[in-house]
This record gives structure tokens, sequence and C-alpha cells, in this order.
């Protein structure tokens, strides 16, 4: 019989990967605005890339089930940061290429018209290369990698690597243009000297030279190496992320001037808070004039009921990256976000009490947005309950403490099941100028992102067990709350 859609890949690729999507559809535990993988695993977001008007999102990708190992490019493309199209697979590790035993993560730039991936090969890790004359829709992996094996001269970790084999750590290339030539930053390990990423520069992206690190250290609790470099540059100023490994649980940033090649340090701190969010990946929007970061969220449950879910992972929420002038990292959710507002409810311009009703009174659900600007008077602590059941036997608590000047998202009652994590996760959280507290957070079934003035974020998994745990309340528990602004909505699917 003739394949209807032997001529379109595209559609082929979609009508099959939509089929393993709506299978999933039905699970409680599946995001329903956050971009994830049709089925099985995912970690990494890889390679954003804007092109002929259309985002284009790469992800480490295990068609082979819920769990981590022979490691693809799965590919997405969007118009508008929130509905994706699931495309073909991008990268396949090929038979008997530098990447046969996976392709491990990277980036996609624009070589002069031609969408061109650098990623990683392993087994020993090296820096491959595929080239897309289709728009992206097929890839040709190049038969020897770009960059073989890391400078000779260094004394690099690994031996064995994290999969055992006897290479050196050298992986997750980032590449960027500046001046007229390219360049790209790579994430290693310096024996008993901690984490490193390497600089290269290129006219033709297939020769490199290496001009040495831009930043070396421990950072972390446990430090050897680190993973997924990305460089962004503002002007003269820039920021480094870093990934450090084997800790594997926190993003950490670091600002300042760009001198010569290495980062003259102004700031640091940590991405997310809540140990799940890991690996970023970068998109430089020519539409907007903004870099929109993505990074992978960690499931919070035992890798059994990963596999029994058919799922595993999902991407951060896209985030508006910018650096303020005394170089603090500023995130903030994508403004596209705000077209997924329906049903609402708000206060504004009143005094809270114990003793006042409830402002979100009768908006109950899985997947909504919560902003808040408010002012509290001295010793007031407010509470917010989401994903609450009727008996309140599961709740995730949100609470601020105007003493302390700390947020905290409790998980402890999230789930009723025991197999499931239900950690605690604070943040220190100041008042701004005029005396404000602001924060937004979006709940979206399993995964909930808080994002707050001037902190990291915290990011945490749920897993309510029970169907009525949809509950939403803001209650003051202590003294006095004045409410410049409070609103609450239920956000629509992006996926069907
Ligand atoms: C980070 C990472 C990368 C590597 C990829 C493999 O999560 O370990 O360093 O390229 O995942 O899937």
């Amino acid at each position: 019989m003739k394949e209807p859609f032997a001529k379109d890949p595209v559609a082929k690729g979609a009508a099959e990967l939509s089929a393993l999507r709506s299978a999933l559809a039905n699970d409680p535990h599946r995001p329903r605005y956050h971009f994830l993988a049709p089925a099985n695993w995912m970690n990494d977001p890889n390679g954003c890339f804007f092109w002929k008007g259309k985002y284009h999102l790469f992800y480490q990708y295990n068609p082979q089930g819920a769990f981590w190992g022979s490691i693809h490019w799965g590919h997405a493309v969007s118009s508008d940061l929130l509905h994706w199209q699931d495309w073909p697979v991008a990268l396949t590790p090929s038979r008997d290429g530098p990447d046969k035993e996976g392709c491990w993560s990277g980036c996609v730039v624009n070589n002069n018209g031609t969408p061109t991936a650098l990623y990683t090969g392993i087994d020993p890790q090296t820096v491959c290369v595929a080239t897309s004359t289709d728009d992206l829709i097929s890839w040709q992996q190049l038969e020897t990698p770009a960059i073989e094996r890391p400078p000779s001269s260094l004394e690099l970790t690994g031996f064995p690597s994290i999969t055992g084999h006897p290479s050196a750590d050298f992986r997750d290339p980032f590449v960027w243009r500046e001046s007229g030539r390219w360049y790209l930053a790579i994430g290693t390990g310096l024996r008993e000297k901690g984490g490193a990423v390497l600089l290269y520069d290129s006219e033709d992206l297939l020769r490199w030279q290496y001009l040495g690190p831009i930043l070396s250290g421990v950072i972390g609790s446990n430090c050897n190496m680190w993973e997924c470099p990305v460089l962004l540059r503002f002007g003269n100023r820039c920021v480094l992320f870093v990934c450090p490994h084997p800790e594997a649980k926190y993003i950490y940033w670091i600002s300042g001037q760009w001198r010569e090649n290495t980062i003259q340090e102004q700031q640091r701190g940590k991405v997310d808070l809540g140990g799940y969010v890991y690996a970023p990946q970068c998109l430089y929007d020519p539409n907007q004039n903004r870099y929109v970061l993505w990074t992978w969220i960690k499931e919070g449950r035992s890798a059994e009921a990963q596999r029994a879910a058919g799922w595993s992972g999902l991407l951060s929420l896209p985030k508006e990256c910018r650096l303020a002038s005394d170089g603090s990292l500023i995130l903030e959710p994508a403004r596209e976000l705000s077209s997924l507002r329906r049903e609402h409810r708000a206060g504004s311009s009143e005094k809270l009490t114990s003793a006042s009703k409830d402002p979100f009174e009768g908006l109950e659900g899985d997947c909504l947005e919560i902003e808040a600007e408010l002012s509290f008077g001295e010793l007031a602590i407010c509470d917010v309950y989401l994903r609450a059941s009727k008996d309140q036997s599961e709740y995730t608590l949100i609470s601020y403490n105007s003493a302390e000047r700390t947020i905290s998202v409790d998980c402890t009652h999230s789930s009723l099941s025991a197999d499931v994590d239900h950690q605690i996760v604070s943040g220190d959280l100041h008042p701004d100028q005029e005396g404000k507290v602001r924060f937004r957070m979006f709940v979206d079934r399993s995964v909930l992102e808080l994002f707050l003035a001037d902190c990291p974020g915290i990011t945490q998994r749920l897993y309510p067990t029970r169907e009525d745990s949809l509950g939403l309340s803001f209650k003051v528990r202590q003294g006095s709350v004045f409410v410049h602004h409070l609103s609450a909505w239920k956000l629509s699917s992006v996926w069907c």
C-alpha cells in the first residue's frame, strides 16, 4: 500500500508523534502548557533556533522508553513559543559515525544560510557537525568530528567519562558568531581543580583553534566538571551558565565584563533553588531582540514510576533573560504566556487579615497562574494553597514570612504517595524600594514554577493522587497584608 505521508516527512512524523502524545493525554500528572516530548524520556533542550519566522526546539530524547539512553535529538516547531508541532527526530546515532553511541547536547547556528548543528558525539566525547538543506527537516551528519579531542596540554577529568568509557569529559558545545568569527564554548573538568569552560574559534565551523579557558573552578557541592555552558553577550557584558557535575542539581550563572576571552566577574548565583532545573539552552529571538531560556525540569519520582508513566522530563516555561545594571540575572516568564489566561479572580487595593474573604474563592484547577504584588505588616505571614483536596489531605503550600523575608514552597503534603519527593524549598525575597513583594507562579499539573523578583526561582514537582486535588486559596495566617494586586487565572492547554 502507498504510504500516505511518504512525500511529507513532517506530516508523517507529526502524525506518529501526536498518536504517542494522545495516548498519554489523560495522565493527570502530564503538564498541559509546558513543552514536553510526545512520550518516553527527554532531558536537555538543545539547539534552540529561530529560522524563517519559526522557533525550533531540539531536545535529548530516548525513543525507546522513559529512561535515559540511546540519545537522539527530538524536534518541535512553534510560531508563538507556546504551541508546538512535533517534527521528525532530527538526529539519530549514526551506524559507524562519531555519534554512534548517542547524539548528546549541543546547539544550532546559521552558517551563512545553512542551519548547522554542533553537538556531542560520545565514547570518546567529540564535537560533531550536522547540516540541513531542507529547512531543518532532515540532517546530514558529518562522518568526522570537527573537534576530535580536547587540547592535549590539559589534564582533564573523565577516564572513565559518565558512560564508563575511557574518555575525557568534553561536551555540550555552545557556538556564537562575533566580529566575523565563530566561537565555541565547551564544558569540561580540570583534574583536582573543578569545572571549566574552554573557548575555541574558527572561520568555517569545521576547523577550530583552542584559545584557553573562559572560566574554571569549583562551584557547588560536588564539582568534577561543568556541563552545558551557555554564554550570552550583552554588549561588553556577559553571563555564563554552567552545570556542575556530578552534583547535577543546579544551574549557576556568572555575570561580568567580557575581557580578552574571559569573564571579569561581577556577580554569580543559582538559576533555581528547587534542584530539578538543569541544562539551559538559549535562543536569540530577533523578532523581539531578546534571549529566551529553557531548561530541563527533572522528575521527582522513582525510575520505576517514570517507566510506568511512559514519559519523563519536561522543559521549563520559556524565560526572557536580561542582565540588570548591577550584573544580576533577571528571568521572567515569556510575555506570550499571558495569552493562555482564561477564567480570572482578582483583588486589589484592600487590606486582608485572617478574617478576610478568600480573594480566589470559586476558582480551582490544576493549570493556573498567580500574580501577586503585596505589602506586609510587621510579622505577617500569608499562604497560598494549591492543588488542595477537599479534605485537605493533599495540598502544596507557598508561604511568605515578612519577618524572615522568606518565601517557601512546602511539598510535604503535595501527595499521599510515599514514592515521590516531598521537599520544602525556601528563598529570600526582599520587598522592593516601594516596599512591595512581587511573585508569579505557574502550576501545571505536576510542575510548579515560582518566579521571584531579585531571587532565584523555585521549581518543584508535585504528584497529587486525588482527583479533587484542585483547590486554590489565599489566606493571611498572621498579621495583615495589603493587596496592591493579586490575580489568579486558569490557563488553557497548548496540547490537544
Ligand atoms: C546534561 C547532560 C549533558 C549531555 C547530555 C546527555 O544533562 O549530561 O552533559 O550532553 O545530558 O544526555
